[in-house]
This record gives C-alpha cells, sequence and structure tokens, in this order.
C-alpha cells in the first residue's frame, strides 16, 4: 500500500506540474490509445501499481487539461492544492457521510463548511442546507423544498399523498432559466410546458415588470450568474413583489452566488439573500474536486420534510443533524472534506482574490479581443465573457479550429440571435499570463481562418 500510493503521489505530482505546458485538448493518438484501457477483463488479479502505471501512462494524456489555468469551457473551476490534498486524505478515510454515526467528522465538516458559506455568501444563518453533486441536484433538492411548503400552505402533504389531486403550483422562470432548473422542475413533477416564461432584457435578467401575478402557491426561480453572460436578475424588485404575494423566491447561483465575498459585486447581489432558497455549485468557483454543490433553504424543516425518507429501525438518528435528511441520497462521500480544506486554506480574502482576479481577467479577455476588432456581446460584469468574431459561419470555425490547436478551450453558444464563443473564466490556476497567451492564440487563430 505504501509504494502504491507514494508512487501514486508521484504521478499525480508530474501530471499537476505539466498541465501547464500540455496542449489543453488530448491529441488524436492519445484518444486512440484508450482502447488499451479495454479489452477482456483479466481472469486474475494482477500488481495494483502496474494498474495505476497503466491507468496514468494512458488515462492522464487523454484528460481534459481543465484543472489548468487556460481552460475556459462551461463553468468549470480547477482544484485548490488544499482541496486535492484533502480529496485524496477523505479518500483513504472512505468515509459515508450519511450520518453521523458512520462519520462523526464528515458530519461536523458539513456543519461547519455550511456555516462559513452561509456567512460568505451573506445568506440567513439559521438556513438548513445539504451538499450535493452539483446544482443541477441542488436545485432539484431546493425546488423539492418549495414545493412541500407551498403545498402545504395549500392543506396538501406531498410527501405522503404524492401529487396526483394535488392544488396546482405556478412556477415562473426567467426565458434565460438554466436547463438544470427545467430538468429538475421536471423531475419533480411540476412540467416544462406548465411555466410562465418572463421575458428578459439584452443581458438576459428577467424584467421584473413583467412578472405575471403572483400568489401564494406561485414558485419564483431566478437566477445569480446567466451562464453565457454572467448577469444577474434582479433579486431585490423580485423577491419584493413575491413576498407581498406570498410566493416563493428560488435561486439558482451556481457560480454567482460567490461574487459575494467582493463588496465590488454588491450592486449585483442586492436582494439575493432575500429569496427562500439557494443553489450553489462548489466545483465551480470554489475550485473543489467534482462533484460538489450545496442546496440552501431558509427554513431549515421545509428541506428536511422533503428529503426525509421515513424510519427504519437499523437507521438511528442522533440527536442534531443528520446529513441524509437534507439530501436526496443516502449513502454518499465525504465532500465536506474538500469544502472545508478550500475554504479554511484560502480565507476570507484569499476566495475574495480569486473571484476578483477571475473577473479582472475576462475583462482583460474582453479588451485584448475587443482591440483586435472583435464584438464583445455581454457586459462584462463577472467572470463571463461573449465574442463574435463575425458572421455566425466565421465565428463557428474559429471556435473549431480553437478547440483543435489545444492553447486554450471554449464552447460555442448562441446568444439572443448571434454566434457567439463563450469565455469562462473560472479557475484558481489562470494567471495573466495565461490570458494574455490564450487572447494571442485566439487573435492569431481568428486571422489564420478568415485569411
Ligand atoms: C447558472 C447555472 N445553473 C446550473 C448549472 C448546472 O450545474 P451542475 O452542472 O453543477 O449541475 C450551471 C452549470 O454551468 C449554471 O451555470
Amino acid at each position: 500500500m505504501r509504494n502504491l500510493l507514494a508512487e501514486t503521489a508521484e504521478r499525480a505530482t508530474r501530471y499537476i506540474t505539466d498541465i501547464q505546458r500540455r496542449s489543453v485538448v488530448p491529441r488524436p493518438d492519445d484518444l486512440a490509445r484508450l482502447e488499451v484501457l479495454g479489452g477482456p477483463l483479466p481472469e486474475a488479479p494482477s500488481d495494483p501499481t502496474e494498474t495505476l502505471a497503466l491507468l496514468d501512462d494512458v488515462g492522464s494524456p487523454a484528460t481534459v487539461a481543465t484543472t489548468g489555468g487556460r481552460y475556459f469551457g462551461f463553468v468549470i473551476g480547477g482544484t485548490l492544492p488544499a482541496a486535492l490534498a484533502a480529496n485524496w486524505l477523505a479518500g483513504a478515510w472512505d468515509q459515508n457521510a450519511a450520518m453521523q454515526v458512520m462519520s462523526p467528522v464528515a458530519a461536523k465538516l458539513e456543519e461547519v463548511v455550511m456555516a462559513w458559506m452561509l456567512d460568505l455568501l451573506g445568506l440567513p444563518s439559521g438556513s438548513g442546507a445539504g451538499v450535493v453533486t452539483g446544482t443541477t441536484m441542488a436545485n432539484f433538492s431546493a425546488l423539492a423544498a418549495a414545493r412541500c411548503a407551498l403545498l402545504k400552505r395549500a392543506g396538501w402533504d406531498p410527501e405522503e399523498d404524492g401529487l396526483f389531486g394535488a392544488p396546482p403550483i405556478k412556477v415562473v422562470v426567467g426565458d434565460e432559466v438554466h436547463v438544470s432548473v427545467l430538468k429538475a422542475l421536471t423531475m419533480l413533477g411540476l412540467g416544462r410546458s406548465r411555466l410562465t416564461r418572463v421575458p428578459v432584457d439584452g443581458q438576459g435578467r428577467m424584467r421584473p415588470g413583467a412578472l405575471p401575478a403572483l400568489d401564494d402557491r406561485t414558485l419564483v426561480c431566478m437566477q445569480a450568474g446567466n451562464v453565457n453572460t454572467g448577469a444577474f436578475d434582479p433579486a431585490e424588485k423580485i423577491c419584493d413583489r413575491a413576498h407581498e404575494a406570498g410566493a416563493w423566491v428560488h435561486v439558482d447561483g451556481a457560480f454567482g452566488l460567490w461574487a459575494a465575498v467582493s463588496p465590488n459585486y454588491a450592486s449585483l447581489l442586492g436582494g439575493v439573500g432575500d429569496a427562500d432558497s439557494w443553489a450553489i455549485d462548489c466545483h465551480k468557483w470554489l475550485n473543489v474536486p467534482y462533484d460538489s454543490g450545496v442546496a440552501v433553504v431558509r427554513e431549515p424543516e421545509h428541506l428536511r420534510r422533503a428529503m426525509s425518507a421515513g424510519s427504519a429501525a437499523y437507521l438511528a438518528q442522533a440527536a442534531g443533524r443528520e446529513p441524509w435528511q437534507y439530501t436526496p441520497d443516502s449513502s454518499r462521500r465525504a465532500r465536506g472534506v474538500e469544502l472545508w480544506a478550500a475554504m479554511r486554506s484560502l480565507g476570507r480574502s484569499g476566495l475574495r482574490e480569486l473571484i476578483e482576479r477571475n473577473c479582472r481577467q475576462a475583462k482583460q479577455f474582453a479588451e485584448r479581443l475587443r482591440q483586435a476588432g472583435f464584438s464583445i456581446l455581454n457586459d462584462v460584469v463577472l467572470n463571463q465573457v461573449l465574442v463574435s468574431f463575425g458572421s455566425a459561419d466565421e465565428t463557428r470555425r474559429i471556435i473549431a479550429a480553437i478547440q483543435t490547436d489545444g492553447t486554450c478551450w471554449c464552447g460555442g453558444t448562441e446568444w439572443q440571435g448571434h454566434t457567439a464563443m463563450r469565455i469562462s473564466v473560472s479557475c484558481w490556476a489562470t494567471t495573466d499570463e495565461d490570458v494574455e497567451r490564450s487572447a494571442a492564440a485566439m487573435i492569431r487563430i481568428a486571422k489564420e481562418v478568415t485569411s
């Protein structure tokens, strides 16, 4: 075991140190070699060191260097050193974080990180929270709590009686709602075609004046951080209108909520803390390993009731918070370990520096590309940049060439009728030099493709 783990640490360290030098995308021959990992299952056991060597030799070159400093696709963070190291230790611990009795340390760390996170993000300190796999499940969990609360208020108990015959809930979303909210609503039996969609402005923000009539059986889903523009729905106005009517406000704050750690973004976030529930990603801007997200609900009891499994004689409850009562799953890994290590090692000022640096780097990208004559389609208010290189066809061809070049990686999108490339700066490891080098590659490739 000792030799195996030491050699694995050696190999992992080499991967991380080499990442800045390698292509962000795997080369075709590295992908072709993946075949070596298949074939018939061996009949007999073999030396684990040999298995690990094969995994590294063939697997590592076929990874996408998302944890390096020049990956700007989707919204993907890297892994902070302390979070990666904690993840290794947690792997050795192999804790089941479902219940206190299974892992006192996992249960304790969840409590600690929940309190730190609520404080950092300016959310109500007494809220209930569940540590889940990402924002899709955080949206699901928080919206399950909302459904439970709204139906209870209408005299219906969805946990006991299900949804058949239940009074209808009106669900309101912005036209720019993230698909993960729609997925969560679908899984919760709230449907996709029954939604009321609110028109948005040129940055994708809900127009609060266009909200429909709301009542105490309405669920309003707003967004803090649009995946394309980084824009925030106007929380203060939405929460005021919704709460006057007794409606529930849920915030999909996957990456945007982390901006709360910097006073520079207070004007974007104003009123977000007045909502009733929030979904937050940790594998994005907090830069912990996959997979990690948090569902937060102002009234813990709503989340607990929505996630309760009833009782089983062998699953005795301890006093205090039992983690599995706040999540859809029961057995699960101890994600709180990495959250704790990431937050503790960065501290408040380190996290603020990370967020502010990535936002500044997004502006740096926009400036370079604008200077080179390309159009920036969004107001760069956070860490997202949308760039058009000309016609839709030119933009698509340039994105494809950037993706194969390997200096950096960005994805494409359609934004309000325009084809664009998305640049999302979300990684702790991204340096200003990475941005300069990547912007120079984008400009060079754009000129080559169109010349
Ligand atoms: C605004 C928003 N909501 C939800 C999600 C889904 O997050 P996850 O993939 O962690 O489930 C994303 C992912 O980019 C997002 O940007």
